[in-house]
């Protein structure tokens, strides 16, 4: 089965996940216990907001959600909520 590589950027490693298409991307970081933060899981706390660089075609564009919790200027600056992101090719998260 096709897999999909994420690279995870942190403070002090680089890890990569494969993942299959649609995998939820917060899921993905907490089940290969990665310090991703999150607590409503449903786009309303903001609490798994991360910058990524997501080429195009890797995930959706930003959701209604996200827009209104994180504004334009975050958005364009490339932070996401990992909780609302479901990848569909590679992509990196800093956390
Ligand atoms: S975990 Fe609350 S917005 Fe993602």
């Amino acid at each position: 089965m096709e897999t999909i590589r994420i690279t995870v950027v942190t403070s002090d490693s680089v890890e990569e996940l494969q993942v299959s298409p649609g995998a939820n991307l917060l899921m993905a970081m907490v089940q290969a216990k990665l310090p991703a933060a999150f607590m409503c899981t449903t786009g309303k706390c903001t609490a798994c907001r991360v910058r990524m660089d997501i080429p195009s075609g890797s995930a959706a564009p930003a959701s209604e959600t996200e827009r209104y919790r994180l504004g334009s200027e975050q958005i364009d600056l490339g932070y996401r909520l990992a909780c609302q992101v479901y990848v569909q090719g590679p992509l990196t998260v800093y956390l």
